[in-house]
């Protein structure tokens, strides 16, 4: 196989710089062209070097839209260092025969571990009592009624998206010995459903009888600002409400309206409609909330398996081979793969 210097290798860019393995995997083939800072690449750079590029490799940062894939006369495959592809247009990739992949099932444990700390934190006051301890403002003997929250054992957990991550959150409530109910597009086989002890509910039922809320559906049409102010007026004043999916599922002005008003007990939150959140966000005013900045699968080595698959699933589209995990399958009828066995031969 050819060196990534050679000129005639597939060229290949990255949109920042990322953890490896992706280099070493992707070096000794292609023609590596970078955005070399640590930071997004901006947007009329990214149109300049799509031009010529077999490959990109990006982030959920880059929105890659049918602007930019009709300036990538050459673009065969996006591979998204993420789960969640709702900034990449699959229907335009896919008829252009773009392959589209992404990294699922690596990040799942370390994205449901983050949602039961977020939980946690928030129903048992983690910040709260850390800030106070901190602020040297704990200045009274043990108390039996100082700062009191909410148990997770015997209390039910309301699933909205019950795929890879809402069923990982489902084997780790279950260990905290809590009742779990589910909404999901599509209901679970009856075997799922015993093994995790898990009960299908509409949405609004959902709502209403669980203590622990908790959202991992995709960001799309279907479900953006699914959880708006009339739907949040369901849930128990003593509820919390947990977001590890996308900022956008939930009405961010609602939210932060209820939580002020006490129309629920608090919030957890590790993604925003708006990343970095703003100044003005509403959210910064609120106390029953904790933030954490779109940390779900920032573990070291949830990273470095996202940079291995991601890697790997750019190469093998390039190489003509099946990737990993594909996102738009439709793409195989437009351009099959086996037409492209002469790279790898390249
Ligand atoms: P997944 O396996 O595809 O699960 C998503 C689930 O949501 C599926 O069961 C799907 O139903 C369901 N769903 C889709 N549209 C729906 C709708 N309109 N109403 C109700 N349910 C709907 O995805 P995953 O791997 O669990 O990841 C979920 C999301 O988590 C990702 O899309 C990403 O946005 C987010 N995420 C965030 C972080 C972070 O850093 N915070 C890390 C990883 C992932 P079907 O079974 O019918 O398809
Ligand atoms: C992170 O948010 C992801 O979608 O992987």
């Amino acid at each position: 196989m050819e060196k990534g210097s050679h000129n005639s290798a597939p060229r290949v860019y990255l949109t920042r710089q990322f953890p490896e393995p992706v280099q070493s995997i992707l070096n000794p083939h292609f023609n590596l062209v970078m955005n070399n800072e640590k930071t997004p690449v901006k947007r009329d750079e990214l149109m300049e070097q799509i031009h010529e590029v077999d490959g990109l490799l990006c982030t959920l940062n880059d929105k890659i839209d049918k602007e930019i894939m009709n300036n990538a006369s050459n673009l065969k495959v996006v591979s998204t260092f993420s789960v969640g592809y709702e900034h990449i247009d699959i229907r335009t990739a896919t008829v252009k025969g773009i392959y589209v992949t992404n990294t699922p099932d690596v990040l799942t444990a370390a994205t449901a571990d983050l949602t039961i700390a977020l939980m946690l934190s928030v129903s048992r006051r983690i910040v709260d009592g850390h800030n106070l301890v901190n602020d040297r403002q704990w200045n009274k003997p043990w108390d039996p009624s100082f700062m009191i929250g909410s148990d997770l054992n015997n209390k039910t957990i309301g699933i909205i998206g019950f795929g890879r991550i809402g069923r990982a959150v489902a084997r780790r409530a279950k260990a905290f010995g809590m009742r779990i109910r589910y909404y999901s597009r599509s209901k679970a086989s009856n075997q799922v459903e015993m093994q995790l002890g898990a009960e299908y509910l509409t949405l609004e039922r959902l709502l209403a009888e669980s203590d622990y809320v908790t959202i991992h559906t995709p960001l799309n049409e279907m479900t953006h600002h699914l959880i708006n102010s009339e739907r949040i007026g369901l849930m128990k004043r003593t509820a919390f409400l947990i977001n590890t999916s996308r900022g956008g599922i939930i009405n961010e002005d609602a939210l932060a309206h209820a939580l002020m008003n006490d129309e629920i007990a608090g919030a957890g939150l590790d993604v925003f409609e708006t990343e970095p959140l703003g100044e003005s966000s509403p959210l910064l005013k609120v106390e029953n909330l904790v933030m954490t900045p779109h940390i779900g699968s920032a573990t070291s080595g949830t990273r470095y398996q996202m940079g291995e698959l991601s890697a790997s699933n750019l190469r093998n589209v390039l190489f003509g081979i099946e990737p990993l995990s594909l996102v738009n399958n439709d793409v195989r009828v437009v351009r099959p793969l086996n037409e492209r066995k002469n790279i790898q031969n390249s």
